[in-house]
């Protein structure tokens, strides 16, 4: 079995100027200086998926648009999630918690972390999407990464992240690491 572990860093922010880009830019940067990792960034601005607008709910697998089938593909593809996630009135962006209804199973049986951001660190959106990471069978990381003054940490469109980030994140990608090992094996 190929013991690299695939990543899906999906930035769950489209908005003009977003922290978004920046931060998950940083995520795919700190993977690539470990070994056994292979990081690709999602953009959701890019996928441009639509409000959930089809008749059958995603758990059925019946995906018949070509959107839904090449978002599902592009999920399925990956071992393990990191969410940008930062908070909008104390919970994630509507665009990222709809990229996560958009399918299901290519979800299921897979880790997933989070970095958050905002007054609290995101705090009220990573507790909220870890209800909805359940729901979709995920196994939700305990370690995940909260930025402090976000806003103050991007310049000129690059983040950078203090000994505090530095820590968090490699901790979230030592679970990560642990978890989707340990998940790949047990899928099969
Ligand atoms: C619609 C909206 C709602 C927000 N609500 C909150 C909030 O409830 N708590 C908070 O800490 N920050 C809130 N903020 C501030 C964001 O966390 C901050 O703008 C952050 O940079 C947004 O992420 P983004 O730049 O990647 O879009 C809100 C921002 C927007 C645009």
């Amino acid at each position: 079995m190929n013991d690299r572990l695939k990543l899906l860093v999906v930035l769950g922010s489209v908005r003009e100027g977003r922290m978004a880009e920046p931060v998950g830019r940083w995520v795919c940067e700190q993977a690539a200086g470990r070994d056994g990792i292979d990081c690709e960034l999602v953009d959701l601005k890019e996928w441009d998926l639509p409000f959930y607008p089809f008749a059958d709910a995603p758990a059925k697998g019946n995906y018949t648009d070509p959107l839904q089938r090449r978002w599902a593909e592009k999920v399925a593809s990956a071992d393990g999630y990191v969410l940008i996630a930062p908070e909008y009135n104390h919970g994630a962006p509507a665009v990222l918690k709809n990229a996560l209804d958009f399918v299901y199973a290519e979800w299921n049986r897979k880790p997933v972390t989070f970095v958050g951001y905002g007054g609290n660190g995101g705090a009220r959106s990573i507790e909220g999407l870890t209800l909805v990471v359940r729901e979709l069978q995920m196994a939700a990381l305990e370690a995940s990464v909260h930025i402090m003054g976000v806003w103050g940490k991007v310049r000129d469109g690059r983040f950078t992240g203090d000994d505090k980030d530095l820590r968090w994140i490699s901790h979230a990608f030592d679970e990560l690491e642990w978890w989707g090992r340990a998940l790949k094996v047990a899928r099969g």
